[in-house]
């Protein structure tokens, strides 16, 4: 079936209206030529033309505000897929919206430590500001309001973004105030990261694209430091109790283990790694990265170090797989290794 899900044709051939994406309304802006070949253009980065599929939906997002039916097509025809593919993707993933979004999407994040700590209380007070309920959009055009799963910065919570910018411990009047804003057409910057801009915009930077007017503009948007002082609260309460974590079974304590009560670094080593050539590094990450045992053994034959066990520090690898490691001579407060699945318990009995 070539009809894309939910639309009449699709409807007619399976009975079921699905409704993954609503028609175009009267006044959407249509894809235009110039949308055509900027869809062209991310097409030629990739070595297969349907790998380009992600980009080019938001880069219909940065036209119409959703996935668009027209949109739909276009990618279709572009990438000789048909209109059911690219709506399953298209209705696979939450960033891609089925209906018109305002011009901010806030996302409140209602997972578990967001939720614990009020983001249901948070979404709950916007939803009656804006007077919508999740994946609607106010009547006024200027904001989308949507549930959001785990936004990866649990140590932030409770977290709201804003087109995908980071809004971080918000309550609900913080939250409320900042909503207030955006429908005024303020733009609050965000508590780390690039200044905000709008759904389509963030959505043209997510197709590959520079949305900005020049340099300036641009290097205005340039990531700000985050402040990763919740990141390192854990570390820091360990260091002021002289705690540390034990070191694994019949390994000795890593060598660059900072001495109990010192202040954590606020940086780690990008690989986590210790003496391994950048070579080494990028190696290593390339058989990590293998999505297949092919992949894995491809990768494997152009390692700098064949036959080590990649990803594991330097001085530690097995010499081979055939042979068990051998156990290393337990040191400092490191439990000794042993060979007995069942070893013998402490009080002698059996
Ligand atoms: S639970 Fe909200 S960011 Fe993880």
């Amino acid at each position: 079936m070539s009809a894309l899900p939910g639309s009449a044709e699709g409807t007619a051939v399976t009975g079921l209206d699905s409704s993954p994406v609503e028609p175009a309304a009267a006044d959407l802006p249509p894809l235009t030529e110039q949308v055509r070949l900027e869809a062209r253009e991310i097409i030629a980065r990739y070595p297969q033309p349907r790998s380009a599929l992600l980009p080019m939906l938001h880069l219909v997002q940065s036209h119409q505000g959703y996935v668009s039916p027209e949109g739909v097509a276009l990618c279709a025809e572009e990438l000789g897929l048909t209109k059911a593919e690219v709506g399953a993707v298209a209705t696979f993933y939450t960033m891609y919206k089925r209906r018109p979004t305002g011009r901010h999407l806030v996302s409140v994040c209602t997972n578990t430590l967001c939720s614990v700590l009020g983001g249901q209380r948070i979404f709950d007070a916007l939803s009656a500001d804006l007077g919508v309920h999740h994946d609607e959009t106010a009547a006024d055009g200027s904001v989308t309001l949507e549930h959001a799963e785990c936004l990866a910065a649990c140590d932030y919570a409770p977290v709201v973004t804003v087109d995908y910018e980071f809004y971080d411990q918000q309550d609900v009047e913080s939250a409320r105030a900042l909503v207030a804003a955006l429908r005024r057409g303020e733009k609050p910057h965000p508590t780390r990261g690039a200044p905000l801009t709008d759904f389509r915009g963030i959505s043209r930077q997510l197709a590959g694209f520079d949305q900005y007017g020049g340099a300036d503009a641009r290097a205005a948007a340039i990531d700000a430091e985050g402040s990763i002082g919740p990141t390192l609260a854990g570390l820091r309460l360990a260091a002021e109790r002289g705690e540390s974590a034990p070191p694994l079974p019949g390994r000795p304590p890593a060598e660059d283990a900072e001495p109990a009560g010192t202040e954590p670094r606020e940086t780690t080593r990008p690989s986590g790694r210790t003496g391994e050539t950048p070579e080494e590094e990028a190696a290593d990450a390339r058989v990590a990265s293998a999505d297949t045992p092919a992949e894995r053994a491809g990768a494997a034959q152009t390692h700098p170090d064949k036959g080590a066990e990649y990803g594991q520090p330097r001085g530690r690898q097995r010499a081979g797989t055939e042979n068990p490691p051998a156990a290393e001579p337990a040191t400092g407060t490191s439990p000794p290794v042993s060979p007995s699945p069942n070893p013998p318990r402490a009080d002698g009995k059996a």
